[in-house]
């Protein structure tokens, strides 16, 4: 950020906020960035070309040698992705007061809380639930992300305007069966919690299917005790969410999950208890940042689609507050979140120019 003539400074929340002062002390800021951290096991572009893109863009600005009028910051978000606390956007959520002390209390497996865990990386969490300082000092928000899906590659074009992000539901769901033993206790006899755990993620990926592209589901994670080769489980533990940008689907999809995974939990005589963990709610974008970036990608010869986003993005908070918006560039072979996490190069510059050429539309304004 410095070598392309950014202020650098860290907020409260861990956020590096890079400034580009412009000539026009009175307008408000313009913002662009994303996120640095990965999931476990995740790919090099995820976030991080949005960071490296919105420094791109102030470089290039700073080599044309024209002052913009509006101050332009640029952001790399702290912890974007889901952490042990099952938080996601724990920086974005910060700058937009969205972040509560509730959030902060949450623990982890380790029973460590998150305001502990921020402790302990230098940060002070009392600041980091003040009201956040995204107030009216920012016009618009641009967000450059991979699509981490196949449909641009399919479609063959090249920018994706985002119209939404999906809303997400978390589920832990812990099943209380009976520990028995597991050569001479007869199968109907058996309160078995692994079982009714697995017939719960089989539930979670048939609500999923249902969906029809209207929602997804998944499981994460199933845990059972205690896990000696010859006792029946008389404990199990699932993770799972809901995604869609209909909130009509999420919450009806919730009431269906919870009544299926009941009944077939008591159909085995284990008894199922649910915490529901909301991540976000779906969030349209801004529809005029969508037509100046519709814009851009036509005067700069580019095919365009609109496209809605199952990924959560630090965009999401960000749209409470201020005008936001979010250009994508296409996944090869729509993978994401893993290794093979790849986007070519010139579609990478595709992005930035288009980033680059709404800023510059917005900075007229
Ligand atoms: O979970 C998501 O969609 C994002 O990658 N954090
Ligand atoms: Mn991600
Ligand atoms: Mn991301």
């Amino acid at each position: 950020m410095r070598v392309a003539g950014l202020e650098v400074r860290c907020d409260a929340a861990g956020n590096l906020i890079g400034t580009l002062e412009g000539s026009d002390p009175t307008a408000p800021a313009l913002m662009l960035g994303s996120h640095t951290d990965t999931v476990r096991w995740g790919g090099n572009f995820d976030g991080v070309i949005g960071v490296l893109g919105a420094i791109e863009v102030v470089r290039l600005v700073q080599e044309s040698g024209r002052k913009p009028r509006h101050t332009i910051r640029v952001v790399d978000f702290l912890g974007e992705e889901a952490n042990d606390h099952g938080l996601t956007c724990l920086g974005s959520r910060s700058m937009t007061g969205e972040l509560t002390a509730a959030d902060l209390d949450r623990p982890n497996s380790h029973a460590v809380t998150l305001g502990e865990q921020c402790v302990r990386a230098g940060l002070d969490p009392s600041a980091m639930v003040r009201r956040g300082w995204l107030r009216n000092e920012v016009s618009a928000y641009l967000e450059l992300h991979i699509e981490q899906g196949p449909v641009l590659e399919q479609q063959g074009v090249e920018i994706g305007v985002v119209t939404a992000i999906a809303g997400i539901e978390r589920l832990i769901a812990r099943f209380i069966g009976q520990a028995d033993h597991a050569g001479t206790t007869p199968m109907l006899d058996r309160r078995d919690a692994l079982a009714a755990a697995a017939e719960a993620v089989l539930a979670v990926r048939q609500l999923g299917c249902d969906a029809q592209g209207a929602g997804v589901a998944t499981t994460s994670q199933v845990a059972a005790l205690p896990g000696s080769p010859n006792v029946v489980p008389s404990a199990a533990r699932l993770e799972a969410e809901m995604r869609s940008i209909d909130p009509v689907w999420l919450d009806a999809a919730q009431a269906r999950l919870a009544g299926e995974v009941t009944d077939k939990a008591a159909d085995l005589g284990v008894d199922v208890e649910f915490d529901w963990v909301h991540d976000n709610q779906a969030q349209p974008l801004d529809d005029s940042l969508q037509s100046v970036i519709v814009e851009a990608a036509e005067s700069t010869g580019r095919s365009w689609a609109p496209i809605p986003s199952g990924a959560t993005h630090d965009a999401v908070h960000v749209a409470r507050r201020v005008p936001a918006a979010m250009i994508f560039v296409p996944s090869i072979n729509g993978r994401s979140h893993c290794p093979e996490e790849m986007t070519k190069l010139s579609d990478i510059t595709n992005g930035i120019d288009v980033l680059a050429q709404t800023l510059l539309a917005l900075d007229w304004y």
